[in-house]
């Protein structure tokens, strides 16, 4: 199981400017993998790519053995709907729906509402607000909202979780809270995290690191690697 990038290439508008310039890389399942590069690097777009919610201008991603390429657009809904959770700075949680309901809301879609709901729970109170599972996201904090966003991106037990700046609407202490959660999802549960940040001690914290220099993964990271 892994996701593998060949030759990537994206390029935006009539211009054709091209944002990703051929990038090539593997992320094996299990890893805890940070994203990093300067404002308008590509950070985004790739993160969208390799998660099949855009496809590329020219190259190949394969999940899992698969070519996205090669699936339908049914088949790539229920894969990422089975498979991937999605976590992004702003949350984007349901106002009229309670912080229950609103980490439910894929299991909703796919009509397994009931078989999810103790597993909802226990995400909650994992992340220490169950006692606000039926509270409005306008009584939550920053903090409590995003964890609720990212009990919401895993109700469904994805094998792969997809994180575009989950700290970058949070103050240092909630930012440290979400990313000791991520590290502890990763270790307990064996999920597969890539995650986008701008912060360097945030982007220390993964086991491995993909650095985009104009739109190429970077032969070696300025920062030092980690691992
Ligand atoms: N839908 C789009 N249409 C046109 N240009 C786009 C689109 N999406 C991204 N771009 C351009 O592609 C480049 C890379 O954008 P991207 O969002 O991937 O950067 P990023 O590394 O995530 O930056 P940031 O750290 O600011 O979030 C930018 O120059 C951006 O303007
Ligand atoms: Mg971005």
């Amino acid at each position: 199981m892994s996701i593998v990038m060949r030759n990537i290439k994206k390029s935006f508008g009539q211009l054709a400017t091209p944002v990703l310039r051929g990038v090539n890389a593997e992320i094996k399942t299990g890893e805890f993998l940070s994203i990093t590069g300067r404002s308008g690097s590509g950070k985004s777009t790739l993160l969208y790519i390799i998660s099949t919610l855009d496809p590329p201008t020219s190259g190949e991603v394969e999940i899992d053995g698969r070519k996205i390429s090669d699936m339908s657009s049914r088949e790539v809904h229920g894969f990422r709907n089975a498979r991937m959770g999605f976590v992004f700075q702003f949350h984007h949680l349901l106002p009229e729906l309670t912080a229950l309901e609103n980490v439910l809301m894929p299991a909703i879609k796919t009509g397994s509402e009931r078989s999810r709901s103790d597993f909802a729970r226990k995400l909650l109170e994992e992340f220490g607000i169950l006692d606000k599972a039926d509270s409005l996201p306008s009584q939550l904090s920053g903090g409590e909202q995003q964890r609720v966003a990212i009990a919401r991106a895993l109700v469904m037990e994805p094998a792969y979780l997809f994180a575009d700046e989950p700290t970058g609407n949070l103050d240092t202490v909630n930012g440290r809270a979400v990313m000791n959660l991520f590290a502890r999802i990763n270790r307990e549960r064996g999920t597969t995290i890539i995650y986008v940040t701008h912060d360097k001690e945030f982007a220390d914290m993964a086991s491995r690191r993909i650095h985009l220099v104009d739109g190429q993964v970077a032969e070696s990271d300025p920062n030092g690697p980690k691992a």
